[in-house]
């Protein structure tokens, strides 16, 4: 398999073997055509990082099953990608992640689109880790609070409008409350592992995961049911330093 054709098939990889027999699609999806198996991604640069509290420490909002899954297959197989790609793509540990992020077209063309989707997704999983914990405040406070207050016209309209533009994200995708080039609070939905970087946004505030796969084992096609419990997960001191980090 040449260059081309390698990052070519990493640009669509999401989902690994071993993740599509634990979800239940059978020996016809799960098996790989190819007589000789695939070579074993380097183990580094790229590390999945750890979630900063237990698998089922989210119950009942987010599943035990859903979030070991999420976590170590789907998290897992981008940073698996990404380990691959950086041998042939020196720029992505050339400079920080969003660096690479907000700037895609210094990325080379053959492995642009790999990139945007395995990049993309690392950072948008490591930050949706980060913004959950169980316990946590149920709406935002201080600095966060008074521009929300301020610019949005409250939490209960900026939960409505993410809930809304995560629900209305056809196919998979993310919702986000951003900081934009103008150190305004804005709310934009993404397409599959885009993110807000990559339209010029000084920074996300909160995102919510609306691929299926962070949510169909609990809550099948119920998205609605799984954003609104997602709510409850909500860590609103890390909110808080996302926003103060996006407008300094
Ligand atoms: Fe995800």
């Amino acid at each position: 398999m040449d260059r081309r054709h390698s990052l070519k098939l990493l640009a669509g990889a999401a989902l690994a073997p071993a993740a599509m027999t634990t979800l239940g699609l059978g020996p016809a999806f799960a098996q790989a055509p190819a007589a000789a198996p695939a070579p074993a991604a380097p183990a580094g640069p790229f590390k999945l990082p750890d979630l900063g509290y237990a698998y089922e420490a989210l119950e009942p909002n987010i599943d035990a099953q859903t979030m070991t899954i999420h976590h170590q297959r789907h998290h897992g197989a981008y940073v698996n990608n990404l380990n691959t790609l950086s041998a042939n793509a020196p720029v992505l540990t050339a400079k920080p992640i969003e660096a690479v992020l907000a700037d895609l077209t210094a990325v080379p063309e053959t492995a642009r689109q790999a990139v945007r989707n395995n990049l993309g997704g690392h950072w948008n999983h490591t930050f949706f880790w980060d913004l959950m914990t169980p316990g946590g405040a149920k709406e935002p406070g201080g600095d966060l609070k008074s521009a929300i207050d301020a610019e949005l016209g409250g939490f209960q309209k900026v939960r409505e409008q993410v809930t809304a533009l995560g629900m209305g994200r056809f196919g998979s995708g993310w919702s986000w409350l951003a900081v934009n080039k103008d150190k305004k609070l804005q709310i934009v939905s993404s397409l599959n592992q885009d993110n807000p970087l990559m339209d010029g946004a000084r920074g996300a505030v909160v995102g919510v995961d609306v691929w299926e796969h962070a949510y169909y084992l609990k809550y099948q096609n119920r998205r609605n049911e799984y954003i609104a419990a997602w709510w409850n997960t909500v860590n609103w001191d890390k909110a808080s330093a996302n926003y103060k980090k996006a407008i300094a």
